[in-house]
């Protein structure tokens, strides 16, 4: 599948840090998406991880002699730092976050980041003493302010058996594969905006073990999220428990299980949203009233009440000053009138309309066609696409509704 870092060039630097490894999945997953990365290491990096592992897993020499011998016979090979879209230094080292705060170049990452003239990326870890001792913070400020951005670290489990916990631990690969992906796309329309996407199915409980509800994924709607946080964006996602696989990194995320749940937390967010997209399948009905304890296995049928839940788009709509609102609507039959339908009587601004029984947008799937519907236009019919580029197109055609 086409990737955002397709053809795109990463120079990577790795520095002493035992989360050295993690930057061993990070490069595997570049790579995998297309894109080319080169590595730099410092000679504390390599008691972690050898340089052949890099240089198997990208196709390119390792460069971490900033004097090898004997000298190469064109040495401008060897200046770090005048190649790549992005520096990405994972991990990066207290030391070397010292060094660069301070105009040191005296090995191979460290000279790369004073040369280099395009964004740099820091994911810093370390102990969280290291992390929360001055120096380094006032090093961070100093490089914040100097414009280079960082991801992390985050509080958790550190690598070693006698480490304590606290913050001080690298970003997952998966979270700064995101980061690398924002800080190259260069859309950033939705730039200080705020944009709450839900995602997933609502489970309605009808005893304390079963629920009611539907085979929605939530893949569409975290691609909205996190195509959002690329466009700029700060995202709320509201995220359905039974949504699968990992959420995106980088937005804020509400937990919910319920129609009612999710309605509470889309009313408490709206207010201050610029854009609403409800991407979520929510359940239309759900038990009128719920089994304290677990149902017994009749032998018979049994017959369940069900009563309608709340229309968050409708209420969205009643309730709108300049928010942007984009619906979903999945339709097997009359597809065009019953979304044209929803989209007068609810007051929106787009309904995406989608046909789960097309080949192309299965529940589950990585690609979707959708039919986008605006007032006083004729639907827009669009060809199967990724739900990353469905979602692009969507964003896009919103912010043309933006006050
Ligand atoms: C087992 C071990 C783990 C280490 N882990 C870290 C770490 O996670 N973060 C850090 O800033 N330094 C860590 N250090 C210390 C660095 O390796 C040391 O400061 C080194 O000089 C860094 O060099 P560099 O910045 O050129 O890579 C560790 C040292 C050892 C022995």
């Amino acid at each position: 599948m086409m990737s955002l870092l397709t053809g795109r060039r990463i120079l990577l630097g790795v520095t002493g840090g035992i989360a050295a490894y993690k930057a061993v999945y990070l490069t595997r997953e570049i790579v995998r998406a297309g894109g080319e990365v080169r590595v730099l290491m410092s000679a504390a990096a390599k008691k972690f991880v050898a340089p052949l592992t890099f240089s198997t897993l990208t196709g390119h020499p390792v460069l971490d002699e900033m004097f090898p011998d004997p000298a190469p016979v064109d040495p401008v090979h060897l200046l770090p730092g005048q190649w790549g879209d992005i520096f990405v230094i994972a991990p990066a080292t207290a030391d070397f976050i010292g060094k660069v705060a301070n105009g040191l170049a005296n090995d191979i990452p460290s000279a790369a980041a004073m040369a280099f003239r395009g964004p740099i990326l820091l994911a810093p870890a370390m102990n969280p003493r290291m992390w929360n001792n001055s120096a380094v913070q006032d090093n961070v400020a100093r490089l914040r302010l100097r414009g280079l951005h960082f991801i992390g670290p985050e509080r958790g489990d550190m690598g070693g058996v006698h480490e304590q916990a606290g913050i001080g631990r690298m970003s997952e690969p998966a979270a700064i594969f995101d980061r690398i992906e924002e800080l190259l796309y260069p859309d950033k329309c939705w730039m200080n905006r705020r944009v709450v996407v839900t995602a997933g199915a609502t489970c309605e409980p009808f005893d304390p073990v079963r629920f009611i509800s539907n085979r929605s994924s939530g893949k569409m709607g975290d691609a909205v999220a996190r195509q959002a946080r690329l466009m700029g964006a700060e995202v709320f996602l509201i995220r359905t428990n039974s949504a699968i696989g990992e959420p995106p990194s980088g937005v804020e995320i509400i937990k919910v299980d319920t129609a009612a749940e999710m309605a509470d937390a889309v009313k408490a967010l709206f207010p201050t949203a610029d854009l609403l997209i409800m991407v979520a399948a929510v359940a239309d009905w759900r038990a009128k009233t719920a089994s304290a304890g677990k149902i017994k296995k009749h032998t018979g049928i049994l017959t369940l009440e069900l009563e309608p839940t709340e229309d968050i788009l409708l209420w969205a709509g009643k309730n709108r000053q300049e928010q942007v609102i984009v619906g979903f609507a999945l339709e097997t039959d009359d597809h065009i009138v019953n979304a044209r339908r929803k989209l007068e009587d609810k007051n929106v601004d787009i309904i995406a309309l989608n046909d789960p029984t097309s080949a192309d947008s299965v529940f589950g799937g990585d690609s979707i066609r959708l039919t986008i519907l605006k007032t006083y236009c004729e639907p827009l019919e669009l060809p199967a696409m990724s739900k990353r580029e469905a979602a692009a197109r969507l964003l896009s055609e919103a912010y043309g509704y933006l006050k």
